[in-house]
């Protein structure tokens, strides 16, 4: 039975005219490395705010630092805004492979990201587009390369219109 560590309940965020994000209701499981994929635009960082009261990560080398700093406090959900946005490759890989670390030492986290690079590290892929989640695939957890796992991606990916 998979336990329930954040729940919200008919999101919503306009701009004034425009409706942002559109009666969400999500759900994050424990032990869970949920990842929201979308396209720039989509309301990702919005629902992220609403879920967390974050504040968006700073870029360039302090994104690692920070990283580094939000994973060291074992909150109960790291929550990561594009956490590799702002680093070159080497960077990238190494956060990326100390998401997929704490993970399987049980960690739960939420990420949402724009890169098919960072979202194969997830087990749970939700997808937004304008504002609402339109899609839901579940996967292994992440454990290296596989290429069964990685075409399953890509392949909704694909029907979804990535
Ligand atoms: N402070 C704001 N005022 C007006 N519009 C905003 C504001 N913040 C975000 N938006 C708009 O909300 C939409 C979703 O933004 P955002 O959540 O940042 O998307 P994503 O993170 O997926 O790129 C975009 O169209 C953006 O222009
Ligand atoms: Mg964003």
């Amino acid at each position: 039975m998979r336990e329930t560590v954040l729940r919200g309940c008919g999101l919503q965020k306009r701009y004034g005219e425009a409706e942002i994000i559109k009666e969400i209701d999500i759900e994050i499981y424990r032990g869970d490395f949920t990842v929201v994929m979308g396209a720039s635009g989509s309301g990702k960082s919005t629902l992220l705010h609403l879920l967390s009261g974050m504040d968006a990560v700073s870029g360039g080398e302090a994104q690692r630092v920070a990283v580094a700093r939000a994973v060291m406090a074992e909150p109960e959900i790291v929550f990561a805004d594009e956490p590799t946005g702002a680093l070159n490759r080497a960077n990238t890989k190494v956060v990326l492979e100390l998401f997929a670390r704490i993970h399987a030492e049980g960690q739960t986290i939420l990420m949402v990201t724009h890169d098919r690079e960072a979202a194969r590290y997830g087990n749970r892929i939700l997808y937004l587009e304008d504002g609402q989640i339109c899609g839901e695939l579940s996967l292994s957890h992440y454990q290296g390369k596989d290429s069964g796992r990685e075409k399953k991606l890509e392949r909704w990916l694909e029907e979804m219109g990535w």
